[in-house]
């Protein structure tokens, strides 16, 4: 674990780095899960960093995942957008997997947009669905503010009773319907992954109320909210979850379905970017 005087130190030395080469003040941050990485492309007066250059950011070490951090404008709000989120499984600290939420809390970012590719589990959902997270479940084994509390950055112990801000969802949903889609909410698990769930998980999960099961999310979130931020989640389903359907379970396959509804994810990001602003 990093030890708290060094996670303040490389919190005021990612800021210092950020702020000399941004000329924004960016309010919102987008995190853009597997599969989902063009929506930076709609960023206009882009500055783009790769993660190799920022201060303390690990390396992305997964295909679909390109690391970047692109920062500029989307309509009229300046935003930072990851290009590339570091995952619990790919061996890092939980301290770094929520790194870059640090880094968008350093440059003032009060505004939260978290993306991913989910396994679904709710039986009317159904590959190529777009739902918003409503609320999560934990089941990664680990907490990021596990260890010495920086009461700088936030408190102890804070709340998580409405974790995914309410009057955004609501938008959300309307937004959903205007474009055509379901408006769909649910519940997402995060567990630690690699490997995917069995049917019985899955079946466990549905149990104890999950919707959606995914391997990222719930850290960067719990950063964000001891952050002071608002938060929206969004979860593309890639995949019935396992045993859902007789089908069998690849990465290939999650990144070509979120591909496939890259474009109707970025218009719905769009549209709610302008009525988050
Ligand atoms: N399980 C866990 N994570 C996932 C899945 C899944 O079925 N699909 C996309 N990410």
């Amino acid at each position: 674990m990093i030890k708290e005087k060094t996670l303040t130190t490389m919190f005021t030395e990612v800021k210092k780095y950020l702020e000399d080469k941004i000329p924004y003040k960016p309010t919102m941050g987008v995190i853009l899960g597997s599969g989902l990485g063009s929506f930076a492309e709609i960023v206009e007066d882009k500055i783009i960093f790769d993660y190799q250059n920022i201060p303390h950011f690990p390396q992305s070490t997964v295909k679909g995942h390109s690391g970047r951090l692109v920062v500029g404008k989307i309509a009229s709000q300046e935003v930072m957008v990851l290009q590339g989120r570091f995952h619990y499984y790919e061996g890092y600290e939980m301290n770094y997997v929520t790194f870059p939420v640090r880094a968008m809390q350093a440059m003032g970012v009060k505004n939260l947009i978290v993306t991913n590719a989910a396994g679904g589990i709710n039986p009317e959902y159904q590959p190529g669905d777009l739902v918003l997270i409503k609320d999560h479940i934990n089941l990664m084994g680990a907490n990021p503010l596990r260890g010495a509390n920086i009461s700088s950055l936030g408190p102890r112990f804070p709340d998580l009773s409405e974790a995914y801000h309410k009057e955004w969802r609501q938008k959300g949903l309307a937004i959903m319907k205007e474009l055509g889609l379901n408006p769909r909410e649910g519940v997402y698990a995060a567990v630690s992954g690699p490997s995917y769930e069995t049917p019985a998980e899955i079946q466990f999960l549905k149990t104890i109320g999950a919707d959606l099961v995914g391997m990222s999310t719930v850290p960067e979130v719990i950063v964000a909210k001891h952050g002071g931020m608002n938060v929206l989640g969004i979860s593309c389903v890639t995949n019935y979850a396992a045993g859902i359907s007789k089908q069998k379970l690849n990465h290939a396959e999650v990144i070509a379905v979120a591909e496939k509804i890259e474009k109707t994810f970025v218009r719905t990001l769009s549209e709610l970017i302008k009525v988050m602003a």
